[in-house]
C-alpha cells in the first residue's frame, strides 16, 4: 500500500494474513516508493504516484495493481497488459459524491460565492448594491457536460433541478456546437491520448463569451495557460477547478485571478466515499491475487 489508507481498508487487508508494507502518510518521493514496492506480488496505489515500467521493474513478481480512484490515468496500462499484470480501479462509488461537489463548483462559481467571502472578510463589505457581484442564473441557462460516463450523467440528472437545460459531448457529437451553446461548461472525461489539452485555447475560444468553465476530471485535459488567457481577456466570465495539470501546483495566473474557484482534488472526498473507495481497492486486490 503505498500511503495509508482508512482505518477500515487497513484492517481488511491485516485480515487476509499477508505480508504487508504501508507507505507514508504523504506523497512518497519517488525513491521512497521506488524502494517500498520492493518485491510485491501485489500493489494498493493512489493517483498520487506514477505507476510506470521502472516501479513494476522493483516488483518482477507483480500480478495485480489495485489503484484507489476512478482514474487509472497515473498507471502505465500498457505496460501492465505487456506484463500480463491487472489493473483495477474504483469506479461507481463515488458518482454521486463527486456530482454534488461539482454543483458546488458551478453554484459557488456563478454566483460568486468566494469573492463575496473574501469581502466580507476583508471588512469590504460597502452595504447592498444593485450591482455588487453581479453573477449567472443557472435556471433557463445551458449546461454542456464533456463526458457522459457515470459522473457526467449523474451531473446532468442534477440539472433539471436548476431547471438547466443539458447539452451532453458523447463520442461523435460536436464539441464546438456543446462549447458554442453552453452557458457552464463541465467537464467529466477520464485524461488518456485523445483528451490531453482537448480544451487549448483554440476550443475555449469557441465557448460562448461570458461562460463558464468547472473541471472536476483530470486537470492535463485543460490548457491552463490559455484558459488564463480566456479569463484575463474577459472572455471567460470565470472557472472553478478541482483539477490541475500539474498537481500540487497550480499555474500563478489562476491563483491570482479572483474569477478561479480554486479546490484542492476533493471531488470525492467524504468520509463514506473514501472510505468505500479504499474497501473496493482491498476487495479489488483480494480478488484479483
Ligand atoms: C478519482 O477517483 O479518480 C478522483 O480523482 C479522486 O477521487
Amino acid at each position: 500500500m503505498t500511503r495509508r489508507l482508512p482505518e477500515r481498508a487497513l484492517q481488511a487487508l491485516y485480515a487476509t494474513g499477508w505480508d504487508i508494507f504501508v507507505g507514508p502518510e504523504e506523497i512518497p518521493n519517488r525513491s521512497r516508493l521506488l524502494w517500498g514496492v520492493g518485491g510485491a506480488v501485489g500493489l494498493l496505489t493512489l493517483l498520487t504516484e506514477r505507476i510506470d515500467g521502472e516501479v513494476m521493474d522493483r516488483c518482477p513478481e507483480l500480478r495485480c495493481i489495485s489503484n484507489c480512484a476512478a482514474g487509472l490515468d497515473n498507471v502505465d496500462l500498457d505496460e501492465a497488459a505487456r506484463r500480463g499484470i491487472t489493473v483495477c480501479n474504483t469506479p461507481g462509488v463515488l458518482t454521486e459524491t463527486c456530482a454534488d461537489f461539482t454543483w458546488a463548483l458551478i453554484l459557488g462559481v456563478t454566483r460568486r460565492l468566494l469573492e463575496g467571502d473574501r469581502m466580507m472578510r476583508a471588512g469590504e463589505y460597502p452595504g447592498w448594491g444593485p450591482l455588487m457581484l453581479l453573477g449567472l442564473d443557472l435556471h433557463g441557462a445551458t449546461l454542456g457536460v464533456l463526458g457522459m460516463g457515470q459522473i457526467g450523467r449523474a451531473v446532468a440528472r442534477r440539472a433539471s433541478a436548476f431547471g438547466m437545460r443539458v447539452l451532453p459531448w458523447v463520442r461523435g457529437a460536436s464539441l464546438e456546437e456543446v462549447l458554442a451553446g453552453s452557458d457552464v461548461v463541465t467537464v467529466h472525461l477520464p485524461l488518456t491520448a485523445e483528451t490531453r489539452h482537448l480544451l487549448n485555447a483554440e476550443r475555449l475560444a469557441r465557448m460562448k463569451p461570458g461562460a463558464y468553465l468547472v473541471n472536476t476530471s483530470r486537470g492535463p485535459v485543460l490548457d491552463e495557460e490559455a484558459l488564463a488567457a480566456c479569463l484575463a481577456s474577459g472572455q471567460l466570465a470565470g472557472a472553478a477547478l478541482d483539477v490541475f495539470e500539474r498537481e500540487p501546483l497550480v499555474h500563478p495566473d489562476l491563483v491570482a485571478s479572483d474569477r478561479v474557484l480554486l479546490t484542492p482534488h476533493i471531488a470525492s472526498a467524504t468520509q463514506a466515499t473514501r472510505e468505500r473507495m479504499a474497501m473496493l481497492a482491498v476487495q479489488n486486490l483480494i480478488e484479483n491475487l
